[in-house]
């Protein structure tokens, strides 16, 4: 398929380019693309021809949005505007991805595609607006709610938490705001699917569960292995001008109805932080190093397998940081998983037991048994 999303460089733009690599995507940035345009939009349209758009690209800072919400009503609504009718003139369909930030949180349970709308900030009314405009334009339309998104490619939700408990040692966490928070990484998946479904409609796309923003960053701290306490505060503790929904958790019934879900936040987050060259590992360059400090001893390879497959997986290399005593060669079982090195190869193959020396490279192959569901990432463990 031919593919066009707006807002290229974006959190959710670079996770498309990926799960969409099997296609033709075009992925333009603010800059190439300005969606504010009706002219642009409709010349990158029918210059690509694509068959279908997802259309990406937002204002999505709600402070921002706050001070100036004329600009925020331009590119949200109108900017959705101008893609959906250039869309509907090609006679192509498009995949609007709007906010929960359309609720106003206070129903007391995680929203329903069918709940009424009613945004309390300018941002949600924005984004609202966009949701509007994909309607009246005409065309074949997917609308998908998601939110609290973060993945790599930028510093998101999980790296800001950690760099500044780093820095202060302590954090305060809103218990008065929840909602789901979303891996850039599975939203895209999910909406790849999507997108090849033909089901137009409305949709949520969202981390199953919720929690608020305090829970999210302890569970963020508690998977950095860094032990610093959240102090529970209230939005209104930071004199902000605007409201977040007190609860906008979304429930994705329709696309489960398709097949199409995502796991659970605490799994995905899990994923996110396990990623080897990802935004936390990054973000906490010393991380492995203070692990590797903990158990100078033994250092032992898994990859956690998916349901019921016996995977061989290619997996690491990494410079030690320094001296290992031996690398472990055998079974080791963690919450249910069954891994094992089953070779090893550096500048030579080393029996087990024989010391492997400080900044020397090792790869190794494990063999992985087990019945956990959390995917395929690589970790480090220690026994
Ligand atoms: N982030 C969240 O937590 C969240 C939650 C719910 C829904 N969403 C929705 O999900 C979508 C993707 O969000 P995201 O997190 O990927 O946001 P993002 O990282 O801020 O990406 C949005 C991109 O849109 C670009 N953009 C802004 N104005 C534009 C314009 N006039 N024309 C073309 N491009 C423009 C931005 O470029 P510049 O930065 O260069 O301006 C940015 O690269 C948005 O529709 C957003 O409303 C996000």
């Amino acid at each position: 398929m031919r593919i066009l999303v707006t807002g290229g460089k974006g959190q959710l733009g670079v996770a498309l380019q990926h799960a969409l690599s099997r296609h033709e995507v075009r992925a333009p940035g603010h800059g190439e693309l300005d969606v504010t345009s009706a002219g642009a939009v409709s010349e990158a349209i029918e210059l690509f021809r694509p068959q279908i758009v997802i259309h990406a690209a937002a204002s999505t800072d709600t402070a921002v949005a706050e001070r100036d919400p004329a600009t925020a009503l331009t590119v949200n609504g109108e900017g959705a505007g101008n893609v959906a009718r250039a869309c509907a003139a090609a006679g192509v369909p498009i995949a609007y991805v709007s906010s929960n930030e359309v609720f106003d949180g206070e129903k007391g349970a995680p929203y329903d595609e069918d709940d009424a709308t009613h945004a309390i900030n300018e941002y949600g009314r924005s984004k609202l607006a966009g949701e509007e405009a994909v309607r009246e334009a005409g065309g074949d339309f997917y609308i998908v709610r998601t939110s609290w998104l973060y993945g790599p490619g930028r510093a998101s939700f999980p790296e800001k938490i950690i760099e500044r408990a780093q820095a202060d040692g302590a954090l305060r966490g809103v218990t008065d705001e929840i909602a789901s928070p979303t891996w850039t990484v599975d939203l895209a998946a999910a909406l790849a699917k999507l997108v090849s479904s033909g089901r137009f409609g409305l949709y949520h796309l969202a981390g199953k569960g919720g929690c608020s923003r305090k829970e999210w960053a302890e569970e963020v701290l508690r998977r950095a292995g860094i032990d610093v306490p959240v102090e529970a505060v209230q939005q209104a503790d930071f004199g902000l001008p605007y409201r977040k929904p007190a609860d906008s958790t979304l429930a994705n019934h329709r696309a489960a109805e398709l097949g199409i879900t995502l796991r659970p936040w605490r799994e995905a987050l899990a994923g996110h932080m396990r990623t080897p060259d990802g935004p936390v590992r990054r973000a906490v360059p010393d991380l492995q190093d203070r692990l590797l400090a903990q158990i100078p001893h033994h250092l032992v390879f898994r990859e956690v397998g998916a349901a019921g497959r016996h995977p061989t997986v290619p997996v690491h290399r990494h410079r030690l940081p320094q001296p290992i005593a031996r690398v472990v060669d055998r079974p080791v079982r963690t919450r249910g998983v069954e891994s094992r090195v089953i070779h090893r190869a550096g500048p030579a193959v080393r029996p087990e037991g024989v010391p492997l020396v400080d900044g020397q490279t090792i790869e190794a192959s494990l063999e992985v048994r087990g019945d956990d569901r959390l995917g395929t990432h690589p970790e480090l463990l220690f026994p």
